[in-house]
C-alpha cells in the first residue's frame, strides 16, 4: 500500500513529544502515540506519549482517546459523537489503517498504538480533519432524490424488494471518509476528483428505481478528473470501516457510461 502521508504544512519532524507516564502502580500499560498539532500556536507538530493503564480503560481506542481527553490533556482534540459506528465522526488513521476509533479493540493492535488524523487532509487541530471539500463534492452529487413524476396523492414512492436491495448496501455509507483519504488518486487531485465516498454517494442515486435523473447524473460524472481519475487500486474497498465496496460502485458508473454510448 502507499505510504501515508500528511499536508506539508502539518508533518512532524524531529519535535519531541511529551510523555505521560502511568501510575507506577499500574500493571497492564499500553502507550497510545497520538500526533498533536494546533496551527493557530506557531508550534510544529509533534506525537505525544500516552501511558494507559488498560485495567482502568474500556476496550476501544475511543475509549482510551476519552479517558486521556478526560484524565490526563483536556486539550486532546477529536472529533466524536454515536461511539457505534454509526455517526463516522471518529474516522482516524491507527496503527496504519484509516478506521472508526469506536469500533477499533485496542487489543487489535501489537505494540504501541500509533494514531493519526486522517491522511493528505488539512489539519483543523490534533486529530480533526477539515473536510469541508469533502462535504461540498458531495453537496455537489446532488444527494437526494430528483422525481419530476409527482408522488402518489394517498402514499409513499414504492419499490420492490429487488429495487431496495440495490441501494441498501450503498446507503449504508457514514461519509467517515476514510475510503477517499486512503485513495493515493484523491490525495493528488481532490479539488477535482470526487473520490470513492462521493462516488458511492452519486452511486446509491444512479442506480435508485425512484430517481429520473439518472442521465444528468451521469452527464454530471463523464469527466476526466470527476470520475475517471480511479484506477482501480482498491485502496477504498479494503479499508471501509462498513464493509463497503466503492470501487465497485465506480466501476459500475464507468460501465452504464460506456453502455449509454452504444
Ligand atoms: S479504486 Fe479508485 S477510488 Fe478506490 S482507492 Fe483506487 S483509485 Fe481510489
Ligand atoms: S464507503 Fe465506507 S469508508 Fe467510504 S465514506 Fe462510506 S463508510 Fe466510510
Ligand atoms: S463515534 Fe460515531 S462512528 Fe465512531
Amino acid at each position: 500500500m502507499a505510504e501515508f502521508r500528511l499536508p506539508a504544512n502539518s508533518r512532524f519532524k524531529d519535535v519531541p513529544g511529551h510523555t505521560h507516564r502511568a501510575a507506577s502502580t499500574a500493571k497492564k500499560v499500553r502507550t497510545f502515540r497520538i500526533y498533536r498539532f494546533d496551527p493557530d500556536s506557531g508550534e510544529k507538530p509533534r506525537v505525544d506519549n500516552f501511558e494507559i493503564d488498560l485495567d482502568s480503560c474500556g476496550p476501544m481506542v475511543l475509549d482510551a482517546l476519552i479517558k486521556i481527553k478526560n484524565e490526563v490533556d483536556a486539550t486532546l482534540t477529536f472529533r466524536r459523537s454515536c461511539r457505534e459506528g454509526i455517526c463516522g465522526s471518529c474516522a482516524m488513521n491507527i496503527d496504519g489503517l484509516n478506521t472508526l476509533a469506536c469500533t477499533k479493540g485496542i487489543d487489535e493492535i501489537k505494540g504501541d498504538v500509533k494514531i493519526f488524523p486522517l491522511p493528505h487532509m488539512p489539519v483543523v487541530k490534533d486529530l480533526v480533519p477539515d473536510l469541508t471539500t469533502f462535504y461540498a463534492q458531495y453537496a455537489a452529487i446532488k444527494p437526494w432524490l430528483q422525481a419530476r413524476t409527482p408522488a402518489p396523492p394517498d402514499g409513499e414512492r414504492l419499490q420492490s424488494p429487488e429495487d431496495q436491495e440495490k441501494i441498501d448496501r450503498p446507503s449504508a455509507c457514514i461519509l467517515c471518509a476514510c475510503c477517499s483519504t486512503a485513495c493515493p488518486s484523491y490525495w493528488w487531485n481532490s479539488d477535482r476528483y470526487l473520490g470513492p465516498a462521493v462516488l458511492l454517494a452519486a452511486y446509491r442515486w444512479i442506480v435508485d428505481t425512484r430517481d429520473e435523473a439518472t442521465g444528468e447524473r451521469l452527464d454530471a460524472l463523464e469527466d476526466p478528473f470527476r470520475l475517471y481519475r480511479c484506477h482501480t487500486i482498491f485502496n477504498c474497498t479494503e479499508t471501509c470501516p462498513k464493509e463497503l465496496n466503492p470501487a465497485r460502485a465506480i466501476a459500475e458508473i464507468k460501465k452504464r457510461i460506456a453502455e449509454r454510448r452504444h
